[in-house]
């Protein structure tokens, strides 16, 4: 209701600030600013600008690449990427690679060798695991727990699925559509073709050549703070960056950040848009990098549960402690329902390791991070009724809407690759036109 009134509020601010209060503030005039510097945001700058687009990609960190984490070793520079760590060997990632120069290859299955470990005690479980089935698809609004009660042959395969659905939450009560989002036909072929990877195993590789070759068209650690105008005729965004204020003119946005509420309030949304946004649930996840944990070289844990259904460990929990390439160093990942607070995490990840000690699979010494990351809020979802009200139809026909386009995993699924096809095929159209 207050939104007419905050637009002239807003038109007055413009005028105000562009005739009087910030006369020598540079304005950067571009076809299109995209907010968030993550997978599909830098990916839609490189594409756009190959098309003879110029465009402007604001990222609040001071790198790109979102769920990106890479660790070198300052010493070996032994790269550890401990966030996105494989690829889909489709056309278009191996397109986008070659276009920034780096090298990939497709690899044989990852992530072999673990033992189970209950997700709550750290006690050693008398689990094996099963054959997999062929998966059936269908009744994909239930919560995945009546799923698997109704579909028992693929019971066999649910802690395999909850391994590619780690930063899902609570696997059992999400309806099963993000769950098979998560484990697609794509993910299925690629467990048995192979996943595609960068060949020096550092991820941020992609990163890193997209920043060099986008230059002065990346403002990093810098945010929009206020919207002057957000019509379809054009955007005035206003962005603090470490060099001060910037005025950034675009005749369309692109808006490629988890999609919560709190994350857009600079959009000057209105009533349609955030009654929207507004409906989204999150889940937490989070990832380290943890060294002297007393763990023995090699030590590699899955958590199940032990008396939960199909031995799914119940959230929240450690997914898992893997060793890296780099000795001594561990990656243990952490996962939710819904946001936690950072400092929350931290210690139930060390209270893990300790546990590990007192369950004698490592000497009793101090835990340390090397690295600890947040990637909350992940997984955006709604509930099952309003899937069925048509909550995706109306969240695709923003697109366009107010000369803002959006992609990221909100609109398709946590999935590099697949986020890329989908920006490729569904988003840049209307940006190109
Ligand atoms: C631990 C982990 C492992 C994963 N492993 C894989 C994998 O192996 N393969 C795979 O394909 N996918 C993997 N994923 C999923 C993949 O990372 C995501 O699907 C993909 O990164 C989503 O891309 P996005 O563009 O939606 O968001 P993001 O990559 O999260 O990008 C969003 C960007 O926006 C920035 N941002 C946020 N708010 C603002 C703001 N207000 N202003 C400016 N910038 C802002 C963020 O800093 C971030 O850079 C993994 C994810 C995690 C967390
Ligand atoms: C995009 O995804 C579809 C469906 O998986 C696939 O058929 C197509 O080849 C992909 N496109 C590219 C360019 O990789
Ligand atoms: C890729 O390599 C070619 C040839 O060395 C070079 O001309 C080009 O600038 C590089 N591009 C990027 C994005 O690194
Ligand atoms: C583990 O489970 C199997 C099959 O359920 C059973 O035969 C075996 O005795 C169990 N082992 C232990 C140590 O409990
Ligand atoms: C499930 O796994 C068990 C034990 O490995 C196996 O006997 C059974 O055939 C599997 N069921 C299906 C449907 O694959």
């Amino acid at each position: 209701m207050f939104q007419p009134a905050l637009r002239t509020l807003a038109i007055l601010g413009l005028l105000a600030y562009t005739s009087f209060a910030h006369r020598d503030e540079e304005v950067i005039t571009r076809d299109i600013a995209i907010i968030g510097g993550g997978a599909s945001g830098t990916f839609s700058a490189v594409r756009l600008r190959d098309q003879g687009k110029s465009v402007i990609l604001i990222e609040k960190e001071s790198i790109l690449g979102g769920h990106t984490n890479t660790y070198q070793d300052p010493v070996t520079k032994v790269p550890v990427d401990y966030g996105v760590e494989v690829f889909h060997a489709q056309q278009i990632v191996k397109d986008y690679l070659d276009r920034l120069n780096v090298s990939w290859v497709v690899a044989p299955n990852f992530g072999v060798g673990s033992i189970y470990l209950d997700g709550q005690t750290a006690q050693p479980i008398n689990y094996t695991s099963p054959d997999l089935p062929v998966a059936r698809w269908q009744e994909l609004l239930q919560p995945f727990g009546d799923f698997l009660a109704k579909h028992p042959d693929i019971n066999n395969a649910s802690l395999t699925i909850f391994r590619f659905g780690q930063g899902l939450g609570d696997f059992l009560v999400q309806p099963t559509l993000y769950v098979f989002k998560n484990f697609g036909l794509e993910i299925v072929q690629a467990l048995s073709t192979g996943f595609l990877a960068v060949t020096s195993q550092n991820n941020y590789e992609i990163y890193d050549h997209a920043t060099k070759l986008l230059g002065s068209d990346v403002l990093l650690s810098s945010t929009v703070i206020s919207t002057l105008h957000r019509e379809d005729n054009g955007v005035t965004l206003v962005v603090q960056t470490p060099s001060g204020r910037r005025i950034v003119k675009a005749k369309k946005l692109l808006i490629a950040i988890p999609q919560k509420l709190e994350n857009l309030r600079a959009f000057d949304l209105d009533h349609h848009e955030a009654g929207l946004f507004g409906q989204f649930k999150n889940t937490g996840y989070w990832t380290s990098l943890v060294t002297n944990t007393g763990l023995p070289a090699g030590f590699n844990t899955i958590s199940v549960g032990a008396d939960t259904p199909y031995n799914l460990p119940n959230v929240p929990l450690v997914y898992a402690v893997v060793p890296t390439a780099i000795d001594g160093i561990f990656d243990i990942k952490y996962g939710s329902q819904s946001s936690l607070p950072d400092d929350h995490v931290r210690r139930e990840i060390l209270s893990y390791v300790k546990k590990l000690q007192d369950n004698g699979f490592a000497e009793k010494v101090e835990p340390e991070f090397v690295r600890f990351n947040s990637h909350t809020p992940f997984e955006l979802t709604v509930s099952p009724e309003k899937i069925r009200g048509g909550f995706y139809k109306q969240l695709y026909g923003l697109q366009g809407y107010r000369g803002t386009w959006y992609t990221g995993a909100a609109f398709h699924t946590q999935d590099s690759s697949l986020l890329w096809n989908f920006t490729e095929s569904h988003v840049l159209p209307g940006l190109l036109k």
